[in-house]
């Protein structure tokens, strides 16, 4: 029984009957009552009441590969390939199987997953993904050229969600570097950039999105830090938010490859959070002012005893 399917009837919110569910998939009502386990493996809130069939209640905004295709330009949607999974342990995982020559040079494949059950975040932590709550996506591509070619990659991936957030309407969007994306002093999306492959000629690079959209705070009681959904300040669908994402990543990303990150360091010091504040960079425990982001995107430090150069990595950086 194809799971997505079943899902899609059940997403209106209201109750369908076994026998309903059957005629509308051309399969048994005992097929349905089979597929249950399925449906909870995934957590999805269903409710089976007698007489009255079954229902996720408060229904679920489901992602459609179509739809978002169809949201899209023609030039972007024809050089772009999307596998919209149900559940995965990581998109980013999930892109990273692919071998590096199935990709060509200026093509997307494009990871998108209702539910990660093994999410990671930087600095070896998870990121939550409960089904239908979050955008999960990931994009790998080929970069051309050595080592250099990568600055500032991250920190172009966290203006995109940045962009995202703005050009659907969100208010007080910024970027705490090197990619975390806040609305006020909020955490609602974050960013995973991972090399797979040997650096010859050309890298594959994966990058990760995760970005809140409907979380409730029960979904959340695991996450350490404050936090906020999309759907606080805005009612949307994530069709929507995944094609303007989607959109904001490919024009960046090709801006990028021809230009790299001098051409985003007017957007970086608009959205940049720290910008004149005092910060200290964990685990090394430098202190000082920031004073913006170099050329290669590394953050700048005026600390008592001069300027320091933080490179992104597995460093944190705290408000005093
Ligand atoms: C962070 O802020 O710590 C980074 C979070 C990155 C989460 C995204 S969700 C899609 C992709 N798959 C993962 O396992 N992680 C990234």
């Amino acid at each position: 029984m194809d799971l997505s399917k079943l899902l899609f009837l059940l997403s209106d919110g209201g109750f369908h009957s076994g026998s309903e569910l059957g005629l509308a998939l051309g399969v048994s009502r005992t097929s349905i009552w089979k597929a249950v386990p399925g449906l909870q493996e995934l957590n999805v809130p269903l409710e089976i009441v007698k007489g009255k069939g079954y229902r996720v209640n408060g229904g679920l905004d489901l992602l459609n590969k179509n739809k978002i295709l169809s949201l899209l330009p023609v030039n972007i949607s024809n050089l772009i390939n999307i596998d919209l999974l149900l559940s995965h342990s990581s998109t980013n995982d999930y892109l990273s199987s692919f071998v590096i020559k199935d990709l060509g040079l200026n093509h997307y494949h494009i990871c998108l997953a209702e539910m990660q059950t093994a999410g990671r975040g930087r600095r070896g932590k998870s990121w939550v993904s409960p089904f239908a709550k979050n955008i999960s996506c990931s994009i790998s591509f080929l970069l051309e050229g050595g080592v250099e070619a990568l600055s500032g990659l991250s920190l172009v991936i966290g203006i995109a969600v940045a962009k995202t957030l703005e050009d659907l309407g969100v208010k007080d969007v910024c970027l705490k570097w090197p990619n975390d994306v806040y609305v006020g002093e909020k955490k609602i999306a974050g960013v995973l950039v991972e090399l797979s492959g040997e650096a010859t000629t050309s890298w594959k690079v994966v990058c990760g999105v995760g970005l809140n959209v409907h979380m409730r705070k029960s979904d959340g009681v695991s996450i350490d830090q404050l936090w906020c959904s999309l759907d606080d300040s805005l009612e949307v669908r994530r069709n929507v938010v995944v094609a303007k994402l989607i959109e904001c990543l490919f024009t960046m990303l090709e801006l990028f490859k021809v230009q790299g990150f001098e051409s985003f360091m007017a957007d970086w010091s608009r959205f940049d959070m720290l910008r004149e504040k005092q910060i200290k960079v964990l685990p090394n425990g430098i202190e000082g002012v920031v004073v913006g982001v170099n050329l290669q995107g590394a953050l700048i430090i005026q600390g008592d005893n001069g300027e320091h150069v933080i490179n992104a990595g597995e460093v944190s950086v705290r408000k005093k």
